[in-house]
């Protein structure tokens, strides 16, 4: 039963608010799965603790379905990580948590921010060119293990 009603809730719409270090477990886990290299949770939890760090998360019921993580230091934010789930990618989640993220950042002061990305990663490319962020530099051979390289992105936030 509870099995049940816990499935029910992973398939509502997801909710979009503030990640705080309770969600330590499920952000490394997510971020495991999303990424080559995954970051422990020790890291993750350093991260939610940092009063640079702005973080929200997606969720449907108890279930985490998405997260963004950015750093922001005086008017200069960088996105550090986004990820959603793999069952719910591609349905617009992504877009709505970049969507609020920027906003809540804006609010807060920022006037840029910046992102990096691996060239070949066309769903993060597209999210971010739709969100109107621009190329402004690349570092070749940048990812360990793949070689590719890194697209550094800017969007003006005022
Ligand atoms: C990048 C990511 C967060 C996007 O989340 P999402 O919920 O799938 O994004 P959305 O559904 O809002 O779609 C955003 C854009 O990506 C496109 N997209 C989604 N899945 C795609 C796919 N498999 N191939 C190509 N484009 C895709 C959508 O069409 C949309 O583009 P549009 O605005 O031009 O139509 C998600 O794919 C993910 O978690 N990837 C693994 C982690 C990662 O690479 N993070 C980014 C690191 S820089």
């Amino acid at each position: 039963m509870i099995g049940f009603i816990s499935n029910l809730f992973s398939r509502a719409e997801p909710s979009i608010t503030e990640a705080s270090a309770r969600d330590t477990s499920a952000i490394a886990a997510l971020h495991a799965m999303s990424f080559r290299r995954g970051w422990s949770e020790q890291e993750v939890e350093g991260l939610l603790l940092d009063r640079h760090v702005i973080a929200h998360r997606a969720t449907a019921g108890t279930h985490l379905t998405g997260f963004i993580m950015s750093r922001l230091v005086e008017d200069e934010a960088e996105i550090l990580s986004v990820a959603v789930v793999e069952r719910r990618r591609g349905r617009g989640l992504g877009r709505q948590l970049l969507n609020l993220h920027l906003r809540r950042i804006a609010g807060l002061g920022a006037r840029a921010i910046f992102l990096e990305v691996d060239e070949h990663n066309m769903p993060a490319l597209r999210l971010y060119q739709h969100a109107g962020f621009q190329e402004v530099s690349r570092r070749p051979g940048y990812y360990a293990g793949t070689g590719t390289t890194a697209l550094i992105l800017r969007r003006d936030l005022i």
